[in-house]
């Protein structure tokens, strides 16, 4: 059994992080969101794991997860020239997957469950495709399935106006080598792409083993930012372990699960977790609430922040009003002009959201 993670793509959703960087390597509770799929794999004791990267993000993506020995993996780089669909990334990897069933798993996904319960079941009833699906509110933003009664995939449909369940499909799925031969046999859709959701009809079409089972737990989807948000809240509800690295001086207050990296220095804040601070920070007069992710090299003076993502070496200062909701990039710097404290002066970039309350 082989893995595959897609970590190309475009990211146009996530502008304009994505930018300058690739959307995988964007931090949920300060780890990329492209690791928390590769130690899912890892666990459920698959190791010989395929990443496609793009032209323009791959580097970043193979210099920062490295050939996989820190995950205990062995990871093989697989470059897609063209981001021209799910399937279309399949077929680039042919060579690496070879006749091998695999997990293809998207990289700006996460979940809760673990793998393994599915994996067996794939591999027990020799399926040719098991999908994930999961219940949502909003199924026409969605690919969704209709099954039958015993869990058969009757029909895909992307994005239905009219539809006929509310089983979205989750971006995780269990193949058998019969999926090449299904992409060989579908051509691009009208948005130009080879989609993985006509493969797997071409399979139902063929009367194919295609089965789909449903996750109970959460499931993510990080595309966009308050996805992103939301993926962070739930991670720092669920796996933040407080441990206190940095240095906090005495004026200062910790409630909750909170975690500082080494490096850091906290003056005269107050931390109300859950909330996790890198390495190398500086914290002067802020208040920190909960659900907070803030990275490395992070300068807060005179903040006050909850429920935000601050990425690596961004600088806040002298910012009064509370900070909500928001995802601040690398190196981006928010403060008020030092000459003129009620007047605000900006530099922003292509596709930035501001909204002053
Ligand atoms: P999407 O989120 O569907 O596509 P995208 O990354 O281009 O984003 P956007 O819609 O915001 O422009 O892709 C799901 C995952 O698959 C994501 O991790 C990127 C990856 N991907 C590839 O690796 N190759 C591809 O050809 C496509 C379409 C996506």
């Amino acid at each position: 059994m082989k893995a595959l993670i897609l970590s190309g793509g475009k990211g146009t959703r996530l502008r304009p992080l994505t930018y300058t960087g690739a959307k995988q390597l964007v931090p949920v509770a300060n780890k990329p969101i492209l690791w928390y799929g590769i130690e899912d794999i890892v666990a459920a004791g698959i190791t010989d794991i395929g990443i496609i990267i793009s032209p323009e993000t791959g580097k970043e993506v193979q210099t920062k997860t490295g050939n996989g020995e820190q995950f205990g993996a062995n990871i093989t780089y697989i470059l897609q020239e063209q981001p021209a669909g799910l399937a279309h990334a399949v077929k680039v990897a042919q060579p690496f997957l070879g006749d091998s069933p695999f997990i293809m798993y998207l990289g700006d996904n996460i979940i809760q469950s673990e793998l393994a319960t599915f994996l067996n079941t794939f591999k027990k009833q020799q399926l040719d495709a098991l999908i994930m699906l999961r219940r949502v509110a909003n199924p026409s933003a969605f690919g969704v399935a209709k099954i039958d009664e015993n869990g058969r995939v009757l029909q895909l449909i992307e994005k239905p106006k009219d539809p006929p369940s509310n089983l979205a499909l989750v971006g995780i799925y269990f193949f058998a080598n019969t999926i090449h031969d299904a992409i060989a046999n579908i051509q691009p859709s009208a948005r130009g792409e080879l989609e993985i959701t006509d493969a797997i009809q071409k399979l139902i079409d063929r009367e194919q083993k295609v089965e789909a089972c449903t996750l109970e737990g959460w499931w993510l989807d990080t595309g966009k930012k308050d996805d992103l948000l939301e993926a962070n809240r739930i991670i720092l509800d669920t796996q933040i372990t407080p441990s206190i690295q940095g240095e906090v001086d005495d004026k200062s207050q910790i409630i909750g699960r909170v975690q500082i990296g080494p490096g850091t220095k906290v003056v005269n804040s107050s931390i109300r977790g859950p909330v996790i601070i890198g390495n190398d920070c500086y914290l002067e007069n802020c208040f920190i609430g909960p659900y907070s992710s803030i990275a490395d090299g992070v300068t807060l003076i005179e903040a006050d922040l909850e429920h935000s993502v601050i990425l690596q070496k961004a600088t806040i200062a002298g910012i009064h009003q509370r900070i909500v909701d928001s995802v601040i990039g690398q190196r981006a710097q928010l403060g008020v002009a030092p000459r003129r404290p009620k007047a605000i002066r900006f530099m922003i970039g292509d596709d930035c959201q501001i909204e002053l309350a």
